[in-house]
């Protein structure tokens, strides 16, 4: 579905090389006209960017170097850190990596995270911005990104994880945790399939609850219901609630 919509293109004549086979290899389109596509994920000497021609153009362009970035992420998110309890537990799988920035925040606090994201776009703006800020060594060679459906990996896994962490799309209603722009970026890009209470959510958080050893961690809207009902216990905050799931 993405092919269609999507091209790979260059933000300047030296990064065509590498943008051509970017899109030989995620079998997307090279173009030096990305405005007469939907989206385009712009190869530049900075990074890569995600283009969105939807009315007004929206850039998604992801920069996890920079210093302050990285020790704002080892002090900050408490109530992730305490979710998953990274003191205890440091072997975690993220179902839902999305942007890498959970998996980012959780390497910070010690943990080794595979992260899985299914769609190609997101994965390789993630992987690339992550690769990027890996130039000095740090945390985030704790972080593997991977390019697949969560479910496939889960149903084929050899070595359970201690933790199973996953961060759906809030519900198209709820107002989201992520940043406007950002957020319609997203939206117009994953569809309503990943925004949809009856997604595939309930499925995927089964298949953890089986998998994880120790516990599941789920983000949610703080509004929206638990998923299953009840959970062992939450931790809310304004807008987000964390709503953990030890096995018995
Ligand atoms: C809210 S975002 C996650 C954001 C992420 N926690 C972060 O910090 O950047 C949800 C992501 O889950 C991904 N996703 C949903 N279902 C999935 C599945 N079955 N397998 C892999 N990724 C999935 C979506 O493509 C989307 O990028």
């Amino acid at each position: 579905m993405e092919a269609k919509r999507i091209c790979v293109s260059a933000a300047t004549s030296d990064c065509e090389d590498r943008a051509y086979s970017l899109s030989k290899e995620m079998k997307l389109e090279f173009s030096n006209l990305p405005q007469t596509f939907e989206f385009s994920l712009v190869v530049s000497s900075s990074g890569f960017k995600l283009y969105y021609f939807g009315g007004e153009t929206l850039t998604l362009h992801l920069d996890y170097s920079q210093e302050m970035v990285q020790n704002r992420w080892k002090r900050g998110r408490i109530d992730l850190a305490r979710a998953v309890d990274t003191k205890k537990y440091t072997n975690v799988l993220d179902v839902t990596g999305g942007l890498g920035r959970d998996a980012l925040t959780l390497a910070a606090q010690g943990c080794r995270v595979l992260a899985i994201e299914r769609s190609k776009v997101l994965f390789e703006l993630a992987q690339e911005a992550i690769g990027r800020a890996r130039v000095e060594r740090g945390p985030w060679d704790l972080v593997q990104f991977v390019h697949m459906d969560s479910a496939d990996y889960l149903r084929q896994i050899d070595e359970r994880p201690q933790v199973i962490y996953m961060d759906p799309m809030f519900s198209l209603s709820k107002k989201n945790a992520l940043p406007k722009k950002e957020l319609q970026v997203l939206r117009a890009l994953l569809g309503s399939k990943d925004f949809d209470e009856k997604s595939d959510v309930e499925s995927l958080w089964e298949l953890s609850l089986k998998v994880a050893l120790n516990r599941v961690v789920v983000k949610r809207h703080a509004m929206e219901p638990i998923l299953g009902g009840k959970c062992s216990f939450s931790l809310t905050g304004k807008v987000v609630r964390y709503d953990v799931y030890v096995p018995s």
